[in-house]
Parts: C-alpha cells; sequence; structure tokens
C-alpha cells in the first residue's frame, strides 16, 4: 500500500515539474515593506511550484531550496542616513526624503549599484542561467528591463503602488491628469479645478524630468552594463527604448476597495492583499491572552518597520504615553525602546505580529503610518484607522483612506498627543467609521480567486503564452500625433490650400482665355 502511495506521489510530482518556470524576481529596494512584498511574492511562486533566482536587499532566514538569492545587502547605504530621515526632522519639516527629485536619484543610485552589484554580476555573466521571465519592482526608472534583453525572456513590472502614469504609460497611454493622480500627489478624485491643474503641472514636470533626467543615466546605464552582457550572449542588441516599452504584465499592488476605479488595459492587474496570508499565525501567548481580556477593545499604535520611535522628541513620548493612559481601552505600542511610567493600559512592545493583532476581534483602531502594507492589511481584517504620513505614498494612502470614510488624518508635530485625542475620541464614539471599513473589507474580500492565487495565475499565463502579445494595449503603439489625428488636420489643410490653388489657376487660364477671345 505504502509503495502505491509513493508511487502515485512520484508521478503528481513528476506531472508538477513539468510546469515548473524559472522566475528571475528582482526587488532590490533597501525598504523593508519592499522586501515584504518582494519576499511574498517569491513565496506565491515558489508555492505554486516555481523556482526563482531573487535580487534582494534583506536575505530572509528560512529559505526553501526552489529559491536562489542573489544578495545585494550593500544596498542599504544608499538609504539616507538616521540624521537626516527620522521623525524630528520630520516634525521639523528639514527632511529632503519628500521631494520627487530626492527619490528619483536615490532610486537610480539604487539600480545602478544593483547592477554593478558583483553577486549580480556574476549572475548576468553567467551565460548557462535562462529564466523563463523577469519579474521586476518598478521603482521610478526602469533600467532592469535590462534583465529582459540578456535573458531574452518576457518583462513583467511589479508595482508596489495603485496604477498612476508613470506606469501606465509603458503598457498603455499617459492617462488624463483630469481624473488620474500621480505618484507624487496626495489628490484623490473628483478633482477640484486647483487640483486638477496641480495634477497637469505633475504630470508635465515629471515628463521633463523623465525625458531630460532620467531618461540620459537610465541610456548611459544601460549601454555601459547591460549591452556588453547582451552582446556577449545573443547576436543582435535591442535599443533600450524597445526593452522600455516591451512588459507583458504590470502587477499592481493596490484593490479597488482601497483605490479609484481606474481605465487599465487587459495587462494591469490588481493582486492587493496577495502578501496576507489566509490563515494568520496565532498571537504569542501573552499577547493573545491581553486582547482577549480588553473588554473596552485594544488600539494598535505602529509607526511602520522604517521610522524609528525612539527618534519622536522627549515630550512628545511623555504626552502620548500620558494621553493614552487616560482611556479606557488596552494601548499596544509597537516600539523599539522600553518608555520609564508607562500606565497599566499601555504595553509596548518592540515588535508586533501586526496581522495577528488586527486579525484579533477585539482589535477596534489602527493609529498606523499609512504604508501601503498597513492600509491594506486593515481594509483585510476591518479596522478603521488613524493616520499619521510621514513620507512617500502615505500621504495618499491617508488621504484616501479618510475619503473613503474609515480614517482620520492626524499630523505629526509637537501637538500631536492632543490632536490624536480627538481623533480617538472620534472614532471610537461613532460608529459610522467601523462601519464603512466593514463595507470596504467586504469589498475587498469579494473576489473571484483570492490574490495570490491570481498573481501567479497570470505570470503563468505570461510564460504559457510566450509574453501575452494579445493582452497588450494598441495605444503603445500609436504615436501621439496619430491619436489626436494630427496627420489628418494637416493633410486637410494641405489638400484645402492646394485645391483652392489649382482653382485659382485654372480660373485664372479660363479668365485669360475669355479676355483674349473678346479682345
Ligand atoms: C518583447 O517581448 C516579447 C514577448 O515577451 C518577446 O518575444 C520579444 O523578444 C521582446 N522583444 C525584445 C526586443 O526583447
Amino acid at each position: 500500500m505504502l509503495k502505491k502511495i509513493q508511487c502515485v506521489v512520484l508521478i503528481l510530482a513528476s506531472l508538477y515539474e513539468v510546469n515548473a518556470y524559472r522566475y528571475l524576481v528582482v526587488s532590490p529596494i533597501p525598504i523593508k515593506s519592499h522586501a515584504i512584498l518582494g519576499d511574498a511574492l517569491v513565496d506565491c511562486l515558489v508555492n505554486a511550484g516555481h523556482e526563482v533566482t531573487y535580487i534582494t536587499t534583506f536575505v530572509p532566514e528560512k529559505l526553501p531550496s526552489q529559491v536562489t538569492i542573489i544578495d545585494v545587502s550593500e544596498n542599504i547605504k544608499h538609504l539616507p542616513t538616521d540624521e537626516t530621515f527620522n521623525i524630528t526632522t520630520v516634525i521639523d519639516n528639514t527632511n529632503k526624503i519628500n521631494s520627487i527629485v530626492y527619490m528619483i536619484s536615490m532610486m537610480m543610485d539604487i539600480s545602478k549599484a544593483t547592477i554593478q552589484n558583483p553577486n549580480v554580476q556574476k549572475l548576468i555573466a553567467d551565460r548557462t542561467q535562462k529564466f523563463d521571465a523577469v519579474i521586476s519592482e518598478w521603482m521610478l526608472n526602469e533600467v532592469y528591463a535590462g534583465f529582459a534583453g540578456i535573458f531574452n525572456c518576457p518583462l513583467i513590472w511589479f508595482s508596489s503602488v495603485e496604477p498612476h502614469w508613470g506606469i501606465l504609460q509603458l503598457v498603455d497611454e499617459l492617462p488624463n491628469p483630469a481624473y488620474t493622480a500621480s505618484l507624487s500627489s496626495d489628490y484623490v478624485p473628483p478633482l477640484t479645478f486647483k487640483q486638477r491643474v496641480t495634477e497637469l503641472y505633475y504630470q508635465i514636470t515629471e515628463r521633463l524630468i523623465k525625458i531630460f533626467w532620467i531618461s540620459g543615466l537610465e541610456h548611459s546605464i544601460y549601454n555601459n552594463l547591460f549591452v556588453p552582457v547582451i552582446r556577449d550572449r545573443h547576436n543582435s542588441v535591442p535599443p533600450f527604448e524597445i526593452l522600455r516599452y516591451n512588459a507583458s504584465l504590470i502587477l499592481s499592488n493596490s484593490h479597488l476597495s482601497m483605490s479609484t476605479a481606474a481605465k487599465l488595459p487587459p495587462n494591469v492587474i490588481y493582486i492587493g492583499g496577495y502578501h496576507i496570508k489566509s490563515n494568520v499565525k496565532p498571537l504569542p501567548k501573552d499577547l493573545q491572552q491581553l486582547m482577549d481580556i480588553a473588554k473596552h477593545g485594544v488600539i494598535y499604535f505602529s509607526m511602520g518597520s522604517t521610522l524609528r520611535s525612539k527618534n519622536f522628541p522627549d515630550d512628545v513620548k511623555k504626552e502620548l504615553l500620558k494621553m493614552f493612559g487616560k482611556l479606557k481601552q488596552t494601548v499596544i505600542w509597537k516600539f523599539e525602546e522600553q518608555l520609564p511610567n508607562s500606565p497599566s493600559n499601555v504595553h509596548i512592545v518592540q515588535w508586533a505580529p501586526q496581522q495577528s493583532i488586527l486579525a484579533h476581534k477585539n482589535c477596534i483602531l489602527f493609529i498606523t503610518h499609512g504604508g501601503l502594507l498597513s492600509t491594506t492589511e486593515t481594509v483585510h481584517f476591518g479596522v478603521p484607522i488613524i493616520g499619521i504620513p510621514v513620507f512617500g505614498d502615505q500621504f495618499v494612502n491617508v488621504a484616501r483612506a479618510v475619503k473613503k470614510g474609515f480614517a482620520l488624518r492626524v499630523d505629526l508635530s509637537y501637538t500631536i498627543a492632543s490632536d490624536l485625542e480627538i481623533a480617538i475620541g472620534e472614532i471610537l464614539n461613532n460608529p459610522k467609521y467601523t462601519t464603512r471599513i466593514a463595507e470596504l473589507s467586504q469589498i475587498y474580500h469579494d473576489r473571484p480567486v483570492p490574490p495570490a492565487k491570481e498573481l501567479v495565475h497570470w505570470v503563468e499565463h505570461v510564460v504559457k503564452t510566450r509574453g501575452a502579445i494579445h493582452l497588450r494595449s494598441p495605444a503603445l503603439m500609436v504615436p501621439w500625433y496619430q491619436k489626436l489625428y494630427i496627420d489628418l488636420i494637416l493633410g486637410t489643410v494641405v489638400i484645402v490650400l492646394v485645391s483652392k490653388y489649382v482653382l485659382k489657376f485654372i480660373h485664372s487660364i479660363l479668365f485669360m482665355k475669355r479676355k483674349e477671345k473678346v479682345n
């Protein structure tokens, strides 16, 4: 009997092997939340039986045998230091990370460092390496398209945020700024007149930055670092502009329950929430007990994994503790240090199993920095939030949450404790926030297949159909002057002018003839 079962298992396993693909996953941004998304992506692919070579900054501790790590942990040194970027510099408005120009140049440095990293160099120089597709995170430039040129395989972009013009123009046309927010904006459509004009301004300036600055850097990175390798492998070297616009798919880490409905070509797929496991890990015993007995509910406070709470100014820390102490609720505060004299209802934890806490039925409010992972998880588990945005997409995530009606925004400032007190009072006493998040959570969960499955399906679809050309929008191929029918307009003008001239000419000949006759 045992032999038979073994046999069946072997046969099944061999069938499974037939559909195993090899992916190169490029997710080297040295920011923890991006690495969580990268790890989860690798996890989905491995669970579906595929092999993955994974370029990452944070090497995971446990690794399945199908994963080969390409370690680029040196990328960490390209992040802003603790001195230039921490909670106090944000409060004082002296940090520069919120400038798009700063972000662009930081991400460009990271892209270049990644490709130059000796481990990556070894990978691309190895002519025996073959992949069925490259899946690369998009972060303000497209240089990683070069990997698809090297391995001569389909390219899939992974975008950590909801679709915006920078990513949509790679597979379709530029979205209309009158109702599509750009990456650096925190407006949520429908837009007012002023917002519409600002969005137009953003799109134009960002396009100019792209054309006159980024594009040059991309080309030089491609020519210096990719072209020699491609030439070594293949007979012809595709131009960078071809590779840039040759993506088969965009995986968008967002979902309509959290974002604005957008016009998308069929190769842009929402996968928001794929990083959340369907069975949440149980809480550690002490937290489980703490949450079980909290009869007035639990407020969970975390500023995410990048900001260090220890950089909160001391006075602000004291006031926060005092304010939390006045509440009936139990407060779980994720904080890297123990605070003296904390009130009995405040529990400081250095590390928090966030998903397990949000999943507990007594968790009634989440105070968060509004990172995309946190806002996704809060919709998944149905907990209203108070958002304290600090940088990047946190502003738009919180703005969206406020507009959707399940959040209040509080700004990081020296008066944050009293501002938070008011917001907490409002959310706990007005049931509309909890009702709304329950509605959105229902929308979020009501999908034909869970996002992790959908992700795997589309990625496999690209490989099976050799690049899924049938999903591509024809708009990508049509130049702007043809879309605006400038050629038709010019043609018509020319025909009108020419015919006018010809008519005049004929007229003048006839007229002259008649004149001659008269004479
Ligand atoms: C563009 O993508 C398709 C589908 O993945 C692929 O067959 C083709 O070789 C790619 N073109 C270039 C120049 O890499």
